[in-house]
């Protein structure tokens, strides 16, 4: 019996993270994700995924201190994204320029533990600075150089802008970072373990993770949600009507459902609060009024045809991220910067108990044909 989509099937220990799907409950190492968002940063949470606990004052400055001194890619990765089409795909653009960064990268190919862990850093370090300058190039604005006096997500909306964020937009980018971090075998982690387990070297695993997340079903629904809040508005229909019509095509509203979750994704649920704060902080609000409004219709829909299908991290991380002023089309190379933590953490843990992950296939085609010459085929 084939299983397509290799639900329930493990793969791999970890000590990562654990979903518990039916409570909606997601813990990173120990901690409840609500509790992290809280009370932790960014950096934290990227420390801990990395060594399996929380650092003191004195680790964090250091990871902090050694993030800061690798967040510059360098003249030949900005000259690279000078050279891609102006149009290019955000995704693309990324994936290219991290797969080009092993080039210039002389530990590329050591697989050892402490190399892998010095390209973890290099690389959480220095994908903001590769999205932010993407960005700025492609509206024919320059690039802006990081900022080695700010943490991960006041220096991605600095390098963005060109002017430091106020206090609210930090903290609400810093814990839309923490909710991306990790979160189990999802299908980009999955991607970037089984290049690992080729024993080919980390960049490679991540270039995979990174085109497994640009897909709309996985980190590519983020910005296929804002297109729906457009459309929506655009078309001037009531959002319940709208919802209606669309299921009865058949289609699916994008940042709901989930493999995993059968309530609502703890995440969502964070960033929906998050998103309150910000209205508080005189933000723009009809985005975020309209998802709630798309929501509720989703809501009534599903109890009447008895599924359960609820809002996933992606539904409000749209709206929030329209609300800071960020373009769609990044909002999955966000997710990616986040995600670098969770996914080479899991690489950390493949490389350690390596082995081959190679499933089979039920074979479902035709056997004993003879070949006949091509002339007469
Ligand atoms: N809208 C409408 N109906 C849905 C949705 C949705 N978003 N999601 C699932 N359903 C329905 C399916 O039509 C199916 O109904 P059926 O049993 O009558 O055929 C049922 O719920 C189960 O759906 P599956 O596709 O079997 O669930 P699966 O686990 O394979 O898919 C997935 C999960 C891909 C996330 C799905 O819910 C989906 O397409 N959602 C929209 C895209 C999205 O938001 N992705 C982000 C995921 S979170 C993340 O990556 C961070």
């Amino acid at each position: 019996m084939s299983n397509t989509g290799l639900e329930g099937v493990v793969v791999a220990q970890t000590s990562l993270s654990a979903i518990n799907g039916e409570k909606g409950e997601l813990i990173y190492v120990g901690y409840d994700i609500d509790d992290l968002a809280r009370n932790t940063t960014f950096e934290e949470v990227a420390y801990l995924l990395w060594n399996l606990r929380l650092p003191n004052r004195a680790e964090l400055d250091e990871l902090e201190r050694r993030l800061a001194a690798e967040y510059n890619v360098g003249t030949e990765i900005i000259e690279l994204l000078r050279a891609l089409p102006k149009n290019s795909d955000s995704m693309a653009a990324l994936r290219t320029a991290v797969s080009a960064l092993a080039l210039y990268d002389p530990e590329a190919n050591d697989n050892s533990d402490a190399a892998n862990r010095r390209k973890a850093i290099r690389l959480t370090a220095k994908m903001p600075t590769i999205v932010a300058a993407f960005d700025r190039i492609r509206k024919g604005q320059e690039p802006i150089a990081p900022r080695a006096d700010l943490a991960t997500a006041a220096n991605f909306l600095y390098m963005l802008n060109g002017e430091e964020a106020n206090e609210t937009r930090i903290r609400t980018m810093d814990v839309a970072l923490v909710l991306h971090a990790e979160h189990g075998m999802n299908a980009s982690t999955f991607a970037a373990r089984v290049t690992a387990g080729t024993l080919s070297d980390m960049y490679s695993a991540v270039v995979g993770a990174l085109g497994a997340l640009k897909g709309p079903l996985h980190g590519g629904a983020n910005m296929r949600v804002m297109e729906s809040l457009r459309t929506i508005q655009e078309s001037g229909q009531e959002p319940s009507a709208w919802v209606h019509d669309a299921l009865g095509r058949g289609e699916r509203v994008m940042g709901f459902g989930h493999r995993v979750y059968k309530a609502t994704d703890p995440r969502a649920t964070v960033l929906r609060e998050l998103a309150d704060q910000i209205m508080q902080g005189g933000e723009e609000t009809r985005w975020l009024d309209l998802s709630d409004k798309v929501r509720e219709a989703m809501g009534t829909e599903m109890e009447k045809k008895g599924k359960k299908i609820y809002p996933n991290v992606d539904f409000f991380s749209a709206s929030v991220y329209t609300t800071l002023g960020i373009e769609m089309d990044l909002f999955t190379p966000i997710f990616a910067i986040s995600r670098i933590t969770g996914w080479t953490a899991h690489l950390f843990e493949q490389y350690a108990n390596n082995r081959l992950i190679r499933p089979k296939a039920d074979y479902s085609g035709p056997r004993g044909l003879k070949v006949e010459p091509i002339e007469t085929r």
